[in-house]
């Protein structure tokens, strides 16, 4: 199994209508593609984390980080993993903008900086654990 985390920058922000469009359609193909991950989202930033088929991620990857709707796409971490974190899902997804977030415990002051998160890519995947079935256990 192989994983990219990568981090970009909206052209201009998503509306929530946008962004369900952008999550319909990646679910559609990933799932045909047979990738998971999760997609997050604040004020314009995202962090994505794509897994699955070495090939498969790296021609999706070079797909997305072509998307004019985006830019500054900045791989933070690319490695081989034993299994996904995220399993049942095509893409998983959370707008870390979202109040009700902060009220689950353990949220980190991080989310609060995704750009940040540019220079420390630990924490990135840090925040994505957070996010799947082993983090919560
Ligand atoms: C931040 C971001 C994340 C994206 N993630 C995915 C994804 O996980 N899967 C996907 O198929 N497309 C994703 N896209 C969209 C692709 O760039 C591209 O528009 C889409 O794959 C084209 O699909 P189509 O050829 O079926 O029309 C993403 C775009 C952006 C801006």
């Amino acid at each position: 199994m192989f994983r990219i985390l990568y981090l970009s920058a909206a052209r201009r922000p998503f509306s929530k209508i946008e962004l369900l469009a952008l999550l319909e359609k990646s679910r559609q193909n990933n799932a045909r593609l047979g990738i998971t991950g999760i997609l997050l989202y604040r004020d314009g930033d995202f962090l994505q984390l794509l897994e699955g088929e070495e090939s498969a991620v790296r021609s999706l990857y070079h797909r997305i980080s072509a998307d004019p709707r985006h830019g500054s796409v900045r791989t933070l971490v690319e490695d081989t993993c034993e299994q996904r974190l995220f399993e049942d899902w095509s893409m998983a997804f959370r707008d870390l903008a979202d109040p009700t977030l902060k009220q689950l415990p353990g949220f980190s002051a991080l989310l609060n900086q995704p750009r940040d998160l540019a220079d420390h890519p630990d924490d990135a995947m840090q925040i994505v654990l957070y996010f799947s079935a082993a983090g919560r256990r």
